[in-house]
């Protein structure tokens, strides 16, 4: 029995106020906290880059789980890697190198994750796999929290495990996560959900309390 890891997504946040939003989570329960970031091009949003990761950091005390929704990755890993992330994730689809750009996650002293979209399939990871801490199975289209969970993605998520094997590789889902969609992935073999608004709907810095049942209801 795999232990399952919640990763709140601070997209779904206030912007305005990240350092008590990060403090309100980890108080509330979470394990990770899931730090999206865009640029416009990759995806169509902007959130922000390695000067906020930087300014979070002090107000996570575990891990900070850094999803680049970025291209090109590799001229800003060192970036990340020194606003504190722990894990950086770099999209399969963002580039032509991503066996470089694995490379290069792990040079700068991070776990490397690998994000793939709905449309990719998991043969794509064939030569990867040995060089990964985790994939995130991206199950809405990157770009925007409180999407609909695509349904298809759960059989990728089960075609992944068997491929993963006995290796010490995480499975990372993200978008849509909610009570009804997390024990469906979580019976396929993912082990980190990743949720933005099923966490954080109904409640506020302010008063935190609805964060800790939102998580403990997924
Ligand atoms: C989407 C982001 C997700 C997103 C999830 O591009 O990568 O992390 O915030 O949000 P929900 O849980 O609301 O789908
Ligand atoms: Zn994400």
């Amino acid at each position: 029995n795999r232990k399952i890891k919640i990763a709140p997504s601070i997209l779904a946040a206030d912007f305005a106020d990240f350092g008590a939003e990060c403090r309100a989570i980890e108080a509330q329960g979470c394990d990770w906290v899931h730090v999206d970031v865009m640029d416009g091009h990759f995806v169509p949003n902007i959130t922000f880059g390695p000067a906020t990761c930087a300014a979070i950091r002090p107000h996570i005390k575990g891990v900070m789980d850094v999803h680049l929704m970025i291209a090109p990755v590799d001229p800003y890993i060192e970036a990340f890697a020194a606003a504190g992330a722990d894990v950086i994730s770099a999209h399969l689809e963002a580039g032509p190198h991503i066996h470089r750009t694995l490379q290069a996650i792990r040079g700068a002293g991070c776990k490397a994750g690998l994000a793939i979209n709905p449309g990719t399939p998991v043969e794509a990871l064939d030569y990867l796999l040995d060089m990964v801490d985790l994939v995130c199975v991206m199950t809405v289209n990157p770009g925007f929290g409180g999407q609909k969970f695509i349904h298809s993605q759960v059989s990728k998520v089960a075609k992944l495990r068997a491929m993963i094997g006995d290796r010490p590789v995480h499975i990372e889902i993200d978008g849509g996560v909610t009570a009804d969609t997390a024990p469906l992935v979580a019976a396929a073999g993912a082990d980190v959900l990743v949720a933005g608004s099923a966490v954080f709907k109904g409640g506020s810095v302010a008063n935190s309390a609805p964060y800790g049942a939102n998580i403990r209801a997924i």
